[in-house]
């Protein structure tokens, strides 16, 4: 897989960043002695050390001078105070112009990202939405760039976001929509992994053995709907024999209105993640 030789930076260290931190270089993409991470609790960094960085600081604004690539991955409230503190400290220099911004934030648009980094001359800035599964390379993340952003920029932000999981440029007014699925999606499954292990604990199985299997299960599905590329409800008919046990399941389920209930919690969560980016 290709290497990357910039500096890549985290402003702010917490899940998300570590997610893709942590990734980058557990897959190779680069080594730890190329990262640098930034955050207000120097203790809370400790794992960033334990995974080989070296570059961990209290001061946002060393990140911002030293690093080629910088990770924008605070909460969407502490952009503003963030951004003001950088703008505070900074003396614009050639090398301005070099320098990608990669916003991880939820619901907080190009336009405003582009206005708060506004002091960094010539801006290339790029609007993502991750998840957490790229923590294990299975992540999915939608990109869309700004204005001033080149091909080779891209290539590069394609190739650290696609070496964790699945990346794909789109335009701006799809990632909102995507937030509630495949950002927020994650902890949509941990609950339904959880509760289908309940239901065989409710009848004896012991937990772990639930969990594991429950989640094993979900891991053989989802793969068989990538592997074999059906439509869900075909594979879903394919299991259901007429009168069978599964039917009676899935009976059950569309009594207790998952399918609303899903669709519904993905619309909520992405209209939640449009409000946390307004000002
Ligand atoms: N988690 C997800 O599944 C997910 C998915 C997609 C996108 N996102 C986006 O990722 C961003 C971060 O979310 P998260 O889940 O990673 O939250 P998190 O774990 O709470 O991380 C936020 C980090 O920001 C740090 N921070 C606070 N104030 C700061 C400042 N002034 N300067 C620099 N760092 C500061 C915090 O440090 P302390 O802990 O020391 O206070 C913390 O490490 C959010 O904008 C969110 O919308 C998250």
């Amino acid at each position: 897989m290709a290497k990357l030789d910039e500096k890549i930076g985290f402003i702010g260290g917490g899940n998300m960043a570590y997610a893709i931190g942590a990734g980058l270089i557990s897959r190779g993409i680069v080594k730890a002695i190329q990262v640098l991470v930034s955050g207000p609790h120097i203790e809370n960094l400790q794992r960033w050390r334990d995974h080989g960085v070296t570059e961990v600081s209290e001061d946002n604004y060393v990140v911002l001078e030293k690093s080629d690539i910088i990770f924008i991955a605070v909460k969407p409230h502490i952009l503003e105070p963030c951004a003001a503190q950088l703008r505070n400290n900074h003396i614009s220099s050639a090398r301005d112009k070099d320098k990608l911004f990669v916003s991880v934030l939820a619901g907080v648009n190009l336009k405003s990202l582009e206005e708060s980094f506004s002091f960094i001359q010539g801006l290339k800035m790029i609007r993502t939405m991750p998840n957490t599964s790229m923590q294990v390379g299975e992540g999915c993340t939608v990109y869309t760039p700004g204005s001033y952003v080149k091909q080779q920029d891209l290539e590069k932000v394609h190739l650290m976001l696609n070496s964790l999981g699945v990346a794909q440029q789109v335009p701006e007014t799809m990632i909102d929509g995507i937030s509630g699925l495949s950002g927020c999606g994650p902890a949509f499954v941990y609950t339904i992994i959880e509760a289908l292990a309940d239901g065989a604990v409710k009848q004896g199985v012991p937990r772990q053995m639930a969990l594991q299997f429950a989640s094993q299960m979900l891991l053989g599905a989802v793969k068989t709907v990538i592997i074999t590329g059906k439509h869900p409800a075909v594979l879903r008919d394919e299991v259901c024999s007429p009168g069978g046990a599964t039917i009676c399941g899935v009976y059950e389920l569309e009594k207790g209105n998952l399918r609303s209930t899903l669709m519904t919690a993905v619309e909520k969560a992405s209209q939640r993640a449009a409000e946390l980016g307004k000002k």
